[in-house]
C-alpha cells in the first residue's frame, strides 16, 4: 500500500550494549540491511556508544538517533546532554518522552514540548512518544490520554516543524510485554493521532507526518502492523538488540 510516507523503523537499544557489543550489532545490521532503500533505518544506542556507532555507519543506509536530550543548550545541568553535543556525532533523530522516562524520570508533557523545540532548533528530528496504560485503555480513556499528550507535548512546534517530527504511539501495556497491540488497535489509535494533528496543525501536516507504532514489535507481527493505513513505521525495543531480529523486521516490511 503506498501511503505517500516512507516507513521509518528505529531500534531503541535503551540501557543496553557496551561499545564493543554495539559495534557487533551495528556491523551485523550493515551486512543484513545494505540493500534496503525503501525504509528509513535508525538505531538509537546509549550515549556512550554514539561516537563509535556513528563512525561505523558512515556511508551506509543506517541513521543515528539518541534516546533523550536536555531542553537546555549548555550550562550547569550535571549529567545532561545537549542537542549540539549529539550533532557532533551526526545524530539525526532523538527519542523524546519515552514512557520509561515519563515514568522513572517524571518527564512531563511540558518538558517534552521544550525538548522538541530545542531538538528542531538544532535540526534534530524528534520522535515524540505517546501512549496509554492498560488501566486507561480499559477505562475507555485512550483517546483522552493520547490527545492530551499530543496537544501538550507538541504545543511549541510550528506546522513546518511538526511535519519533520515523528510520533511514536506506544501503548504502555505493549512495551516489553510480548503482547503487541492488534493491527486494528494500532490503526484506530494512529488514525485518531492523525486527526488530532489535522486539528492542531492542518491537513497537510497530518498527511505528511509519520506515526510509528511501538510495543513488542517482532519479525512475526511487523508486516501486518506496518500494512495498516496510518502506521508509518516502528519503534522497536527488545527485538532491536539482536541483528537478525531487527533486520528481519525491516526485511519483512519491504514490499
Ligand atoms: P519493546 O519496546 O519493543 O521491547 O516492546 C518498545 C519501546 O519501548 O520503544
Amino acid at each position: 500500500m503506498d501511503k505517500g510516507r516512507k516507513l521509518i523503523i528505529a531500534g531503541n537499544w535503551k540501557m543496553n550494549k557496551t561499545v564493543a557489543e554495539a559495534l557487533d550489532l551495528v556491523n551485523g545490521l550493515k551486512r543484513e540491511l545494505a540493500n534496503i532503500k525503501e525504509i528509513d533505518i535508525v538505531v538509537c544506542p546509549p550515549f556512550t556508544a554514539l561516537s563509535d556507532v556513528s563512525k561505523a555507519i558512515l556511508n551506509t543506509n543506517i541513521r543515528l538517533g539518541a534516546q533523550n536530550m536536555s531542553e537546555h543548550n549548555f550550562g550547569a545541568y550535571t549529567g545532561e546532554i545537549a542537542a549540539g553535543m549529539l550533532k557532533e556525532f551526526s545524530v539525526r533523530y532523538v527519542i523524546l518522552g519515552h514512557s520509561e522516562r515519563r515514568q522513572y524520570q517524571k518527564e512531563t508533557d511540558e518538558l517534552i514540548a521544550k525538548k522538541a523545540l530545542a531538538a528542531h532548533a538544532a535540526s534534530l528530528k524528534p520522535i515524540v512518544c505517546v501512549g496509554e496504560t492498560l488501566a486507561q485503555r480499559e477505562a475507555g480513556r485512550t483517546e483522552l490520554v493520547v490527545g492530551t499528550q499530543l496537544r501538550k507535548s507538541l504545543a511549541a512546534l510550528s506546522a513546518g516543524q511538526m511535519e519533520e517530527t515523528i510520533i511514536a504511539y506506544e501503548p504502555i501495556w505493549a512495551i516489553g510485554t510480548g503482547k503487541n497491540a492488534t493491527a486494528d488497535q494500532a490503526q484506530d489509535a494512529h488514525m485518531f493521532i492523525r486527526k488530532q494533528l489535522a486539528a492542531m496543525f492542518n491537513e497537510t501536516v497530518a498527511r505528511h507526518a509519520r506515526i510509528q507504532y511501538g510495543g513488542s514489535v517482532k519479525p512475526s507481527n511487523a508486516r501486518e502492523l506496518m500494512s495498516q493505513r496510518d502506521v508509518d513505521g516502528a519503534l522497536v525495543g527488545g527485538a532491536s538488540l539482536e541483528d537478525r531480529s531487527f533486520s528481519d523486521i525491516i526485511k519483512n516490511c519491504v514490499n
